[in-house]
């Protein structure tokens, strides 16, 4: 699936909503030795601000270069020095081990099968620092959310139509201008601890939230960090 089209021009109004997370990110980055790299930067609203705040040069690897194209405009915007890379998370090789790798906004569940995620997490684990961490965030599928959305339109941020293949574990968001469709595949928590697992990595702290919340039954996102 490509960010060129549809997605990439609505991506700012998209996104607006999503500020909590960059002070989670940002304070992962102040702590960590070593090169700090986002997975999936798409136009760096996360990696701009952990840039700017942390003094630092933040590795940015993006499929899409429209995406990319947008984080260039927007860090020589603001004057910060992003190493923006073309290509896929699943191929994942630095020139130095990261101290913190990190992929905000869901965006590992644009991966479609187990294969392509646990080639992502060992790339991850051989990239890493010892004692280097990994990050990242995803919901926790609701059913009862998506018996709610499924095919309907929903108009903000952006209008949109969701819909849910459940043999597929799949949400296909297509946008109604433009007509882009962006594909996130849902993971269970036993998922990503079977990632962690088989990557050799070690967990550190599920949470509930960005600030923190203790993981419940009734948590809706994932927010894991792990350490090689
Ligand atoms: C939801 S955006 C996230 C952008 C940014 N990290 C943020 O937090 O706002 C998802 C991004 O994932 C990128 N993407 C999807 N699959 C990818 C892959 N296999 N490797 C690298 N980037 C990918 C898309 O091009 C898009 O820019």
């Amino acid at each position: 699936m490509s960010w060129d089209g549809a997605f990439a021009s609505r991506y700012d109004e998209w996104s607006a909503h999503m500020t909590e997370d960059v002070a989670f990110y940002v304070a992962l980055a102040r702590e960590a030795d070593g090169p700090l790299v986002e997975l999936a930067v798409g136009n760096g609203r996360v990696a701009i601000p952990v840039a700017l705040e942390t003094r630092r040069r933040v590795i940015g690897i993006d499929l899409s270069a429209a995406m990319l194209k947008q984080a260039r405009s927007r860090a020589a915007e603001v004057g910060v020095d992003l190493d923006l890379r073309e290509g896929d998370m699943r191929d994942l090789e630095l020139e130095e081990p990261a101290g913190l790798v990190y992929c905000p906004a869901r965006a590992l569940l644009h991966l479609p099968t187990w294969a392509d995620r646990r080639r992502t997490f060992e790339r991850v684990a051989a990239s890493l620092r010892p004692g280097g961490r990994v990050a990242w965030n995803a919901f926790a599928f609701d059913h009862k959310v998506a018996i709610a959305l499924d095919g309907k339109h929903q108009a903000r941020p952006v209008p949109h139509t969701n819909r849910y293949s459940v043999g597929d574990n799949r949400i296909d968001i297509t946008l109604e201008e433009g007509g882009g469709t962006s594909s996130l595949w849902w993971a269970t928590k036993n998922e990503w601890l079977g990632l962690i697992d088989v990557s050799g990595l070690r967990l550190e702290t599920l949470d509930g939230g960005f600030a923190g919340e203790a993981f419940t039954d009734d948590s809706r996102e994932y927010v894991f960090v792990a350490r090689r």
